[in-house]
């Protein structure tokens, strides 16, 4: 069973804890990283551990929630070794697995309501990765500096 990192910043919260109740219904382990209220916050403090933790292996994957989801994905995708999705549809949310092989799941809650939502992160979590000829493609994006 996949360990997941799971963040937000304020804007997030409720959609973090919604989503947390998912997981546990799934049996999913999981880390929340943060941030525990709907009190103002930085999103770079929040995205920043959970990302750390899916690129050193302690987790498989993260999801991360802030208003519009761009804040966090920004953040995780400077992170070595995260390939990190800002999803607001369910296909996006499959290809990123399938074609991306996304580590990292990004959405708004002032985007996406909370059906929607549960929808992407079950299907980010349930799709595998193609492989074949995604993998050289995945190889350049994660040494996209030596292109
Ligand atoms: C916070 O107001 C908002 O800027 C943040 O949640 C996020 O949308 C940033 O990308």
């Amino acid at each position: 069973m996949k360990k997941i990192a799971i963040a937000c910043d304020h804007g997030g919260y409720e959609m973090k804890m919604a989503i947390i109740a998912h997981l546990e219904e799934r049996g999913f382990e999981y880390c929340d990283f943060g941030c525990s209220s709907t009190a103002s916050v930085d999103y770079p403090d929040y995205a920043l551990p959970a990302s750390l933790a899916v690129a050193r292996g302690e987790c498989d994957c993260g999801i991360l929630i802030c208003g519009t989801g761009i804040g966090m994905s920004l953040c995780a995708n400077k992170v070595k070794g995260i390939r990190a999705a800002c999803c607001s549809d369910t296909f996006s949310a499959r290809m990123t697995r399938m074609h991306n092989d996304a580590n990292v799941l990004c959405f708004g809650a002032r985007v996406c309501g909370l059906g929607l939502a549960t929808d992407m992160v079950d299907l980010f979590l349930d799709t595998p990765f193609e492989g074949a000829r995604h993998n050289a493609r995945i190889e350049k994006v994660m040494n996209i500096e030596k292109l």
